[in-house]
C-alpha cells in the first residue's frame, strides 16, 4: 500500500538515527506535509473566491499565508530525506494521508471562511505539537527546532483570523 510505503524507512539512516526513530520520525512528518499542503491549497481557494465588503484585506492576508504555508513543505520533505525517510511523491499520497478537509462548495461566506481556516491553523497547530513529541523524543533537534517556528507561524495565523471575525 502507499501509505505503507511512506511509512518505511530506508535501512541506513544518513543522520545517524536508529531505524525506529527514522520510522517515527518520518510517520510524524509526513503527513504534516500532506496537512501543508491541503491547507495550502485550501488557503488559496478561499483566496480566489473571497468575497464582499472586506475582499481586498481578506483576499491580501490569505496570499500571506499560503506563501507562509508553502514555505513549510519543502523543509518537511528535506528533514525527512536527511534523516533516511520516504517522503511523498505525488498528490494521491497527499490525498491519503492529510488530515485537513477540503472545502469544494460553490460559494462560501468570507466569514466561514476564515472560521474555517482559523480552526484548520490551530489542528494543524496541535499536529506540530504531536510532532514535537516525537522529534524531541529521538533528539531531532533540527527538526523539533523548525517545528517550534511553524507552530508560531500557525498560531499568527490563528491569531491574525481569529481577530478579523470577531
Ligand atoms: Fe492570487
Amino acid at each position: 500500500m502507499a501509505t505503507e510505503t511512506l511509512h518505511n524507512a530506508n535501512v541506513t539512516a544518513p543522520g545517524g538515527f536508529s531505524p525506529e526513530d527514522v520510522q517515527s520520525i518520518t510517520r510524524a512528518l509526513n503527513p504534516l506535509l500532506a496537512d501543508v499542503y491541503a491547507l495550502y491549497i485550501k488557503t488559496k481557494n478561499f483566496h480566489w473566491h473571497m468575497n464582499g465588503p472586506h475582499f481586498r484585506d481578506y483576499h491580501l492576508m490569505l496570499d500571506e499565508h499560503a506563501d507562509q504555508i508553502f514555505g513549510i513543505g519543502d523543509d518537511i520533505a528535506e528533514r525527512v530525506r536527511k534523516i533516511g525517510g520516504t517522503t511523498l511523491h505525488s498528490i494521491g499520497e497527499i490525498s491519503n494521508v492529510k488530515r485537513i478537509s477540503d472545502n469544494d462548495k460553490a460559494f462560501v461566506a468570507a466569514d466561514e471562511m476564515l472560521s474555517e481556516l482559523e480552526a484548520d491553523n490551530r489542528a494543524f497547530a496541535d499536529n506540530l505539537r504531536a510532532a514535537h513529541e516525537t522529534t524531541s523524543a529521538a533528539n531531532d533537534y533540527a527538526t523539533t527546532s523548525l517545528i517550534e517556528t511553524w507552530i508560531d507561524q500557525a498560531e499568527r495565523r490563528a491569531w491574525f483570523l481569529y481577530e478579523t471575525t470577531r
